[in-house]
């Protein structure tokens, strides 16, 4: 084994989880997750807005009555468009990410979204090995997308048409 490559963390035993469509009750667990995950994470008036408006649908992930992640997506006609998904560090490698996406994949399918598009930081290799197992496959590059750090972002898509109904 190369010493040089970053190991990835085991898999944890999976917990009990309850996916359901966020409140504004919530908003507090979820800046919290969002603080402990991002460099510039999303305020709080961007997810007021999110939750107001009529194609943003934002989940969360409970687990014994607390938020402990969350995923925010936009559905436009047949598209999906992925545009937040975190889970709060101390539950990560548990499946919580892992049903949040098959919960938004059920619920898109349900109202005829099927194509899926988003934008991940290169360096996000957790992220990115995520969207794999979803079929995400990378489609280009947006060059110094994030400009906090000046990174390039992997576009990615995946198409869930052939899952057929009630997949997930
Ligand atoms: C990416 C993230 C959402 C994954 O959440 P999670 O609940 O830990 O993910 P899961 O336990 O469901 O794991 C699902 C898959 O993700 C990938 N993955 C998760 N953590 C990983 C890690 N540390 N290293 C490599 N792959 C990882 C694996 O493919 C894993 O599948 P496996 O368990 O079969 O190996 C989480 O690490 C996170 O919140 N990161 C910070 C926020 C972020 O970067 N969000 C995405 C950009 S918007």
């Amino acid at each position: 084994m190369n010493a040089e490559m970053p190991q990835i963390p085991p898999r944890l035993h999976s917990v009990e989880v309850a996916i359901r469509k966020m409140e504004k009750e919530d908003l507090p667990g979820v800046l919290e997750i969002e603080r402990l995950s991002f460099r510039t994470p999303w305020t709080e008036t961007l997810f007021l807005e999110e939750l107001e408006t009529p194609f943003c649908n934002s989940l969360v992930a409970v687990v014994e009555g607390l938020v402990r992640g969350s995923i925010h997506f936009a559905i436009v006609l047949d598209e999906i468009h992925l545009r937040n998904v975190a889970v709060h560090p101390s539950f990560k490698r548990r499946g919580i990410a892992t049903r949040l996406m098959e919960e938004m994949i059920e619920r898109s399918m349900k109202k005829g979204a099927f194509l899926c598009f988003l934008e991940v930081r290169y360096s996000n290799r957790q992220a990115i090995s995520l969207y794999r197992k979803f079929g995400f496959t990378r489609k280009g590059i947006r060059p110094l997308y994030y400009s906090d750090t000046n990174e390039d972002a992997v576009i990615m898509a995946a198409d869930f048409s052939g899952l057929g109904a009630g997949r997930a």
